[in-house]
């Protein structure tokens, strides 16, 4: 697939097209880290009984710890835990908010439209799902109805999350949508405001931007998630050191 189609198929064609120079690249400060925000209350600790159980794991304990889980209500309507998918190397680590029906159907992540448009945003800075990619999700297990999970719910998955990042050791931290930012950056985040500068996850870049599920609603800010996907690549670039 050439970048035109790609694009085209984003819905973004000449937008994306347009923006997608240097010049277009938000003006911020390109690997200036971002002040500490306040943290949230309800984030502040992991539940212990969970935090315990994902210490030092595995990847095949850790998968086995997540598919038996029952430390929040999310399992009782799941059809299946979904841990992640992709490269374990992985330089970029790109993390959701929580499996939607399809996910829960297929145990993998970003399987249904916004997999879709997730999966070209990845190509058009030239990635793939599952090579040098790992993605995802804030909570493993799909809220009911597809609502956002709770801080409560967040809080008590993040050790899984953690425990991923500690096994890939991604290069750079890619955040879709609030929940994802929230858990990872334990703070109170707005996607406008947090977008465009780099943050940090326990010495790993954390970059902010738009979920594509608020993308395929939302038209008008699909210019701003080419800026995001364009910062992310030259941040990636000056990671690697060219
Ligand atoms: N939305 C997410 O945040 N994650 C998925 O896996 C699917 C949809």
């Amino acid at each position: 697939m050439t970048q035109d189609e790609i694009l085209r198929e984003m819905g973004l064609g000449p937008v994306w097209k347009l923006r997608a120079t240097a010049a277009a690249v938000p003006a911020a400060e390109p690997l200036a880290p971002a002040a500490p925000e306040p943290q949230l209350e309800s984030q502040l600790e992991p539940t212990p009984a969970v935090a315990a159980a994902q210490a030092g794991l595995s990847w095949e304990e850790l998968a086995a710890a997540v598919v038996a889980c029952r430390a929040c209500r999310l399992c009782e309507a799941r059809k299946q835990a979904v841990l992640g998918v992709g490269d374990r190397h992985a330089d970029w680590l790109f993390v959701g908010e929580g499996p939607g029906a399809e996910e829960d159907q297929r145990g993998e992540p970003f399987v249904g439209q916004a997999g879709k448009l997730l999966d070209n945003m990845l190509a058009a800075i030239g990635l793939k799902r599952g090579e040098d990619v790992y993605i995802a999700n804030a909570v493993k297990c799909r809220p009911p109805e597809n609502r956002t999970p709770t801080s409560e719910e967040t809080a008590t998955c993040r050790p899984y999350l953690e425990r991923q990042i500690e096994l890939i050791q991604p290069k750079l931290i890619v955040a879709l949508g609030r929940p994802a930012a929230q858990t990872l950056l334990q703070s109170e985040v707005k996607i406008g405001a947090a977008r465009g500068r780099l943050h940090d996850y326990r010495g790993i870049p954390l970059i902010v931007t738009y979920h594509p599920a608020y993308l395929l609603r939302t038209l008008q800010d699909k210019a701003k998630a080419w800026e995001d996907l364009c910062f992310m690549r030259r941040t990636m670039k000056t990671l690697k050191g060219n």
